[in-house]
């Protein structure tokens, strides 16, 4: 029995591998404080996206040249505009406290009356801010969503014009941002178009966002058409090669080479497996790859149901009957239709849904595969069974 929790913390630090480009091409752009030029990761699932994100923060603020704040907009419960800039709000305020010397924690503040807050706000920087904060504290109606936003991101141009250090937002899973809502109804894409009006202001604030769906990121900012198409520059995280999957498990391992290219060619260089499953190598005394592809079925039978059941859940019948196809091997729509017994035209209907969901890549014209092989491994060995394994 696997007693480890299935969420496994964004890797930070010592334990970060490769990436070095991008990093370096980041973090140049972002330290730089007369630049407002911001990126946008997208990538697979768990393929690395938030420990970019953290791994940024985490050498920006070591050489202390700006404010860094990072948000999940997946961290949100209610799930509405007004939490989303009142959470958001808190976090820019915290960040920059240490920078104002400011002894109250940013959520005190926002507890104090407006009096309170008046007077204190009067003998620090924070003052450059009261108007936000009156306005984040005292309203009444919700349909005011836009100042609400413009008073929440302008809290960040305005504390670091007043500290003379630059913003950097890095909000994390951000085309979630059209599922926020206003009195319990979706506030959709405007909000994007909102969102990019306010940073064309910008001078010293800069924007990172991630994303993992296709169909939003595209909406957000990869198609031309999209709000911040010209803002952003696009990155995609990609899985790991080889050389690092084997850097990653050895950092703790001793393992030999085979096992290595067992578990790369398993986990296609997506990091989140490759992390997994050298965790429970490491209880095992030995490394070989029989080993390896016995714990690997064993991670399919358990930790599989549970990354994978739920996700799997919520795809339509039609969407699931062709994933099941494409996990078996049928990988063009004529394969898929004539074993389905279904028109071409509606098995390309399926097929657009799921890429845009992320669940399927196009690799050629009239070739599509899972975006995620463990996930195919799911569906063929465990949901579908009577595969052979390791075919
Ligand atoms: N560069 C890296 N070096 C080492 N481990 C990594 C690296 N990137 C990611 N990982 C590991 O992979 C796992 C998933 O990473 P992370 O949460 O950053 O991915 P993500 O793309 O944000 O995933 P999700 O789609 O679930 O948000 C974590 O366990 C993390 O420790
Ligand atoms: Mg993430």
């Amino acid at each position: 029995m696997i007693t480890m929790p299935f969420t496994l913390k964004p890797a930070k630090a010592e334990e970060f591998v490769n990436r070095e480009e991008l990093l370096g091409e980041m973090l140049s752009e972002l330290s730089d404080s007369d630049s407002t030029v911001g990126y946008a990761l997208y990538g697979r699932r768990r393929v690395g996206k938030t420990s970019v994100l953290k791994e940024i923060q985490r050498k920006l603020e070591e050489s202390h040249g700006c404010v860094v704040v990072y948000f999940s907009v997946w961290g949100l419960i209610e799930y509405s505009v007004e939490e989303f800039c009142r959470k958001l709000s808190l976090e820019i305020l915290e960040a920059y406290r240490k920078e104002l010397g400011l002894k109250f924690r940013a959520r005190e503040l926002m507890e104090m009356p407006l009096s309170l807050l008046g007077k204190i706000l009067e003998e620090t920087e924070l003052r450059v801010v009261y108007g936000e904060f009156e306005f984040l504290l005292s309203r009444k109606t919700p349909d005011d969503s836009g100042l609400l936003l413009e008073h929440c991101f302008g809290l960040s141009e305005k504390l670091a014009k007043a500290t003379g250090r630059k913003c950097v937002l890095l909000l994390d899973e951000f085309p979630s941002v059209i599922d926020l809502k206003i009195e319990n109804k979706k506030v959709g894409e405007g909000i994007l178009k909102k969102i990019r009006t306010i940073f064309e202001d910008w001078e010293k604030t800069t924007l990172c966002i991630s994303g993992s769906v296709r169909s939003t990121m595209d909406l957000t900012v990869l198609s031309a058409g999209s709000p911040f198409y010209r803002q952003l520059v696009a990155k995609e995280v990609k899985p790991l090669g080889i050389e690092h999957v084997r850097k990653l498990l050895r950092q703790n391992l001793k393992i030999p080479d085979e096992s290595v290219e067992e578990l790369y060619s398993f986990s296609a260089g997506i990091p989140f497996y490759v992390h997994f499953l050298g965790r429970m190598l490491e209880r095992k005394s030995e490394k070989t790859p029989e080993v390896v592809r016995a714990m690997e079925k064993e991670f399919l039978a358990e930790e599989g149901n549970l990354l994978f059941r739920e996700e799997f859940n919520s795809l339509g019948a039609g969407e699931k009957a062709i994933v099941m196809e494409i996990a078996l091997g049928r990988n063009s729509p004529k394969e898929i239709s004539a074993s389905l017994g279904a028109r071409v035209s509606n098995v390309n209907t399926f097929l657009n849904y799921l890429i845009n969901k992320g669940y399927v890549a196009r690799k050629e014209k009239g070739v599509y595969s899972l975006e995620d092989p463990v996930f195919g491994r799911w569906v063929r060995v465990i949901l579908v069974g009577g595969e052979n394994w390791g075919e």
